[in-house]
C-alpha cells in the first residue's frame, strides 16, 4: 500500500508515522518538506503532490488548530481546514484513493448532555469549528472514498499538553482554577493513530464502511476532573516532582474569557465506530496515565 501522510509533525501526524508504517510505504510530509509540497496554504502544490505520488491512501493530519487565533484569521483557517482538504478530496476521487481526515467535537454547539451522534445536526460556535465542518462537507460532496474521524481534547506525550501544563502550574502555585463546565474525553494521539491504521486495513476489505465516525477515548470528564486526575497520578507515582498545589478549584468557562466560544458538551458517541470496525476504545484514564508515566519518568 502506498500512503501519503500530511501534517507529519503534529500530535496525531507524529503517531501516524509509527502506526501507518506497518501498512506499507509511507511518504510523510510537513508544510516545509523539500521534495514535495505539503503546505496547505498552497492547495495547487498539494494537488500536484498527490498527482506525482499517486497514493492508495491519503491521511491528512494537517490543520489550523489554533482555535482562538482562527477567530482573527478566518480566511487562513478556512484555507487549511476546508479549501485544501477539499482539493485533496477531489484528487483522491480522480485517483480512486482513500482520504482519511480528522474533524472535531467543535462542529457541535455543545448543548444538552447527551453524547453527540454522527447524524446529529452540527452548529459550530467558532471559526475553527465552522471551517472544520466545511472541510468535512467538501470531502463528503467530492465523492471520494473517505474516512472522517471526529475527535476531541487530543493530547500527546510529545510536545506541550494540558496535563503537562497542570503539572507545571501545580509546582509553581498553591491553588489552581480549572474549568468544570465543559465535558468531553481526553483522547491520545497514539490511540487515534492506532484506530486509523486498523480502520484503513478494515476498509481495504470492506469499502462500504467508509464515512463519518466519532472516535474518542471511553468515559467522560471535565477539565477540572482531568486536572485532578493528573495531579493524583503524579502524587502516587515515584517521580521526583514536588507539587505545591493543595487546591484545584472548579470555575465556570466564563472565568477564562477567550476569543473563540467552546462547546460545554463535547461528549461524542462512539458506538458506530466500535461496532463497525470491531474495536474497543479504552477509558480515557488509561491513555493519560500512560502518557504521564512516559512524561514523569
Ligand atoms: N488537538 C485537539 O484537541 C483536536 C481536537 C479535535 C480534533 N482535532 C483534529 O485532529 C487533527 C490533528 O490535530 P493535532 O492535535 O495533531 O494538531 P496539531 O498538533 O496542531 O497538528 C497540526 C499540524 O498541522 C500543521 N500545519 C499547520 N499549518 C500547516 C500548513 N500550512 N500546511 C501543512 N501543515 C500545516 C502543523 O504544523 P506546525 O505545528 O509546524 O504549525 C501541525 O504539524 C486535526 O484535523 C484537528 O483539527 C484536534
Amino acid at each position: 500500500m502506498n500512503i501519503l501522510l500530511l501534517g507529519k509533525n503534529g500530535q496525531v501526524g507524529w503517531e501516524l508515522q509509527r502506526s501507518l508504517s506497518v501498512l506499507g510505504r509511507v511518504t510523510a510530509l510537513d508544510h516545509d518538506s523539500p521534495d514535495h509540497c505539503g503546505d496547505f496554504a498552497r492547495p495547487e502544490g498539494v494537488a500536484e503532490t498527490v498527482r506525482a505520488l499517486r497514493p492508495d491512501v491519503i491521511v491528512n493530519a494537517a490543520a489550523h488548530t489554533a482555535v482562538d487565533r482562527a477567530e482573527s484569521e478566518p480566511e487562513h483557517a478556512r484555507l487549511l481546514n476546508a479549501t485544501t482538504p477539499g482539493v485533496l478530496a477531489a484528487e483522491a476521487a480522480r485517483l480512486g484513493a482513500w482520504l482519511v481526515h480528522y474533524s472535531t467535537d467543535y462542529v457541535f454547539d455543545g448543548s444538552g448532555s447527551a453524547p453527540w451522534r454522527e447524524d446529529d445536526a452540527p452548529a459550530p460556535l467558532s471559526v475553527y469549528g465552522a471551517t472544520k465542518l466545511e472541510g468535512e462537507q467538501l470531502i463528503r460532496q467530492s465523492g471520494c472514498r473517505h474516512l472522517i474521524l471526529r475527535t476531541s481534547w487530543v493530547y500527546a506525550a510529545r510536545g506541550g499538553n494540558f496535563a503537562k501544563t497542570m503539572l507545571r502550574l501545580a509546582q509553581e502555585r498553591e491553588r489552581l482554577t480549572v474549568i468544570d463546565d465543559q465535558w468531553g474525553a481526553p483522547t491520545g494521539a497514539d490511540l487515534l493513530a492506532d484506530v486509523t491504521a486498523h480502520a484503513i486495513r478494515h476498509l481495504q476489505a470492506n469499502p462500504q464502511d467508509g464515512g463519518l465516525y466519532h472516535c474518542v477515548a471511553g468515559g467522560e470528564t471535565t477539565w477540572h476532573s482531568y486536572a485532578k486526575y493528573v495531579l493524583d497520578v503524579a502524587r502516587q507515582g515515584d517521580a521526583a516532582i514536588k507539587l505545591k498545589a493543595t487546591e484545584v478549584a472548579p470555575v465556570p468557562t466564563s472565568a477564562f474569557p477567550t476569543p473563540a466560544r467552546r462547546p460545554h458538551n463535547s461528549r461524542l458517541d462512539t458506538q458506530k465506530l466500535q461496532r463497525t470496525f470491531g474495536l474497543t476504545l479504552p477509558p480515557w484514564q488509561q491513555g493519560v496515565a500512560r502518557m504521564l508515566a512516559e512524561t514523569l519518568r
